[in-house]
């Protein structure tokens, strides 16, 4: 028996009462399909910071992060209460995170499922199925700028990745005086290759024809005229696979109007944070959003899994919220796993439900709680019987008496 160990983070705000639903799924897949987890649960967020780390600048400390590491995957709520600073959820946990365990492969896949119904009109289920890959290690996410007020202004900053380490010497003068701000934004040959050859592999995996990859080189010349030329040369190794190229500003009309068109999206940091969102809209919104970030050699960094929606605290408590994000989110933590038929399963059990429309939560127009939809996942998912086969949903035997 497989047996994989998972740390499990509540966090704030919604986090706890979604990754509770989102375990149970994932108990459900593990019964169906003869994998075992091992969870253990971190106290990490607003609370346990107010407690016993009021005043650091981040949400756990390096050893805790480090003991992260040794689990087979992070599964994750979220981060942000308003008792506490934001940057220490985000800086200091979230993106921590992402950049500490080198999870440089963002996947925030966007798909249409049964039962739910697109703000775009005229949609049907599958239609809208757009893998979005965001690159999660540089770009304008590095967190490197000075904002100033006088003639001069000289900062030394360091930039340190698991892939290379910079220094940036930054003198500024100006004339006449006032505040002043700016912020680095950097792209490397590296850490561009190894995202964009991840969006090619995975479009021969699921057996996509086209990868856009976004980019505003136009403008933003230096930065995103080094992405295009390495998307470029990343290609030239998938011969059958189209390498389409979208402007950022482009991108989102283009989302909107003709969502079809894109099967793999490969965006820079932050048009990614951006183009995410809009995607989630057309196919029903942030509870329907999950993300993994990835650092696809298991041996060199954990992988940590979450719904894209943040903490929305507002609902904090109610069991009100829905899950599907989490137990998505869930399932992209099976397929990294290799666990690729338990995976299929959640997202079948999960169509199942949405389509049979009795359990709905309050986002799609229902009243059912958090706690309804998971449990209601929960109990089709053991219903479905893998097959081993191409189709998860009918055992040999029962393929044989369908057919008598
Ligand atoms: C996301 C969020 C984060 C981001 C914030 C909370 C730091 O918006 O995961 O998309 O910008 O990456
Ligand atoms: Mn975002």
């Amino acid at each position: 028996m497989k047996r994989y160990s998972i740390a499990l983070i509540g966090g704030d705000g919604i986090g706890p009462e979604i990754l509770r639903e989102g375990k149970k799924v994932m108990d459900a897949a593990a019964e169906v399909t003869g994998i075992a987890w091992q969870w253990k649960e971190y106290p990490y967020g607003a609370e346990h910071w107010l407690q016993y780390r009021k005043g650091e600048p981040t949400l756990l400390r390096e050893e805790e992060m480090a003991e992260l590491g040794a689990h087979d995957a992070v599964y994750f709520g979220s981060v942000g209460d308003p008792r506490v600073p934001e940057s220490v959820g985000q800086a200091g946990a979230l993106l921590w995170m992402r950049f500490y365990f080198d999870q440089y492969v963002n996947l925030r896949p966007a798909k249409l499922l049964r039962g739910v119904e697109s703000p775009l009109k005229g949609k049907k289920p599958h239609d809208i199925n757009i893998y979005m890959i965001r690159e999660n290690s540089e770009d304008f996410y590095i967190g490197l700028g000075a904002r100033f007020t006088g003639n001069k202004s000289s900062e030394i900053f360091e930039l340190k990745r698991k892939l290379y380490k910079a220094r940036f010497n930054v003198d500024v003068d100006v004339a006449p005086e006032g505040d002043f701000a700016y912020q680095i934004g950097a792209v490397t040959e590296k850490a561009s290759e190894r995202v964009l050859r991840y969006g090619f592999e995975l479009a021969k995996k699921k057996k996509m024809t086209r990868v856009t990859v976004v980019h505003k080189a136009n403008v933003l010349t230096k930065v995103y005229g080094l992405w295009i030329e390495k998307a470029e040369q990343v290609a030239r190794d998938y011969s059958g696979i189209e390498l389409d190229f979208a402007i950022a500003d482009a991108t989102t009309m283009w989302l909107v109007r003709r969502p079809e068109h894109f099967q793999v999206i490969v965006a820079p940091n932050l048009f990614g944070d951006i183009l995410s969102d809009l995607a989630a809209a057309t196919v029903g919104g942030l509870g329907f959003a999950p993300g993994g970030n990835i650092n696809p050699d298991r041996k060199a960094g954990v992988s940590m899994f979450e719904p894209i929606s943040g903490s929305a605290p507002k609902y904090k408590g109610l069991n009100k919220a829905n899950p599907i994000a989490q137990i998505l989110a869930g399932k992209l933590m099976l397929e990294h796993l290799g666990e690729d038929r338990a995976a299929e399963l959640v997202e079948q059990a999960t169509e199942d439900i949405l389509e049979a429309g009795k359990v709905r939560t309050f986002d799609i127009g229902g009243t059912s709680s958090c706690s309804d939809m998971g449990d209601a996942i929960a109990e089709r998912l053991l219903q479905l019987k893998p097959s081993g086969g191409h189709s998860p949903c009918l055992s040999p035997e029962q393929m044989l008496h369908d057919n008598t």
